[in-house]
């Protein structure tokens, strides 16, 4: 292993100059550091730092010459943190909180420009640039918008139908949340929200809203439907749901009010559960063993290993809707479909596919033996009140299938 990068300066020697390139910062391992300014007035200290500290941080995140000059005060050993090593870990942060930071950085020096006496100005610094914010900003935007959706009760789940692919006969569905703005009439698609909700904090209460609205709903379609005892529902669970210490009993709490049996709820969830940390996984697997079915959704995109077929505990596989479409015309969609179908037979798993928009693509799914199947052929997601008067029963033409 590469040993760590230290640099070592006695008491009194620049360590830099104000207005230096900045090539790296530092962790002090000890000694003492003098902070100061050198501007119109004069020698101006800002502050020092010991054992333990960073400094040096600044130049490199925002990418201009060192704020101030650093002065060892004392013998001092510090720990060297690259260029490299900063910006790798600013990439990877969130959008927002590097702007934030770039900002929170200008103000510094725009004060320390005060204290030196310098009329430095935030207009005499390099801008922070307003075309990567806006998008930022309207991201913060939908957030916000989300959150008096979910105040206002624009968002309510609807259910799209699961047919089992030999009878065509209506065996479940998965609840999906939609949400129509009352100040615009207007249905906002899914795409524009979906995405900004699982990467948010506002997942926790619109998901504990949808699981309390669908269970509830689950009572009087498991009535409409008890000549199918094991019509099932389908709830997508975020990894951030999973996450919350709170999750399984709420889960639980809900699912004993609505009097429905474990068995016939489906969590869908993604690697990402996983990805979350420890406790989203602790707490998949209590909701496994209480006797909730497992499916692993958009299986074969993003980040879906095979590795987390052995580390999720798992009863289905969801076909992602991109092996299906156009299966007639993809040949390697249908030996990808070919060997899930496999695959999940060798691992005892139930397969499913969703995003079928064709009978071609019907039929070779149902030729394949995928034996689960849900999409647009059939019904996008519609209201409860809509659902209950669906046909259980499909006709298709199944004339190619042969
Ligand atoms: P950088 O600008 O790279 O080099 C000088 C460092 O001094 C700077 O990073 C910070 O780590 C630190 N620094 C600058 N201004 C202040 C301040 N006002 N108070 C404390 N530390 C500062
Ligand atoms: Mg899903």
């Amino acid at each position: 292993m590469a040993r760590v990068k230290k640099r070592t300066f006695s008491a009194g020697q620049m360590i830099f100059e104000q207005g230096d390139p900045g090539d790296c910062a530092y962790l002090v391992e000890n000694g003492q550091v003098q902070i100061f300014l050198n501007g119109s007035n004069g020698y101006f200290p800002l502050t020092v730092f010991s054992e333990g500290e960073v400094f040096g941080e600044m130049a490199l995140i925002d990418n201009q010459s060192r704020s101030a000059a650093a002065k060892a005060i004392t013998d001092c050993s510090l720990i060297v943190v690259t260029r490299e090593q900063l910006i790798e870990r600013m990439g990877a942060a969130d959008p927002v909180v590097r702007i934030l930071l770039r900002v929170l950085l200008q103000r510094i020096r725009v004060q320390n420009g005060r204290l030196a006496g310098n009329s430095l100005e935030a207009k005499d610094l390099l801008p922070i640039k307003i075309d990567q914010t806006s998008q930022i900003f309207e991201r913060i935007q939908i957030e916000n918008q989300i959150y008096s959706g979910l105040m206002n009760e624009e968002f309510e789940p609807h259910y799209q139908p699961i047919y089992a692919t030999t009878t065509l006969k209506m065996i479940g569905c998965e609840a999906l949340a939609r949400w129509t703005s009352k100040s615009s009439e207007k249905d906002i698609a899914p795409s524009v929200f979906m995405d900004v909700i699982e990467n948010s904090s506002v997942i926790r209460p619109l998901g504990r809203m949808i699981l309390e609205r669908c269970f509830s709903d689950f009572k009087q379609i498991a009535k409409a439907y008890k000549d199918c005892p094991d019509f099932f529902l389908s709830v997508n669970i975020s990894g951030k749901q999973f996450d919350d210490p709170d999750f399984v009993q709420f889960l639980e709490g809900v699912r004993e009010k609505c009097g429905v049996k474990p068995n016939r709820i489906k969590l869908e969830v993604t690697e990402r559960v996983i990805l979350e940390g420890p406790q989203s996984l602790m707490a998949l697997k209590q909701c496994y063993d209480l006797g909730y079915k497992i499916a692993l959704d958009d299986f074969g995109t993003g980040f879906s290993g095979l590795q987390y077929l052995v580390t999720i505990p798992l009863h289905e596989l969801k076909i992602d809707r991109s092996f299906v479409h156009h299966l007639h015309s993809k040949p390697k969609n249908v030996a990808v479909v070919e060997s899930l179908v496999f695959l999940a037979k060798q691992m005892d798993l139930s397969l499913i596919a969703e995003g079928i928009e064709n009978e071609e693509e019907l039929h070779i799914l149902s030729r394949l033996g995928v034996p689960m199947v849900q999409g647009y052929l059939f019904s996008k997601a519609v209201p409860l009140k809509q659902l209950l008067k669906m046909p259980r029963q499909m006709k298709v033409s199944m004339s190619q299938s042969a």
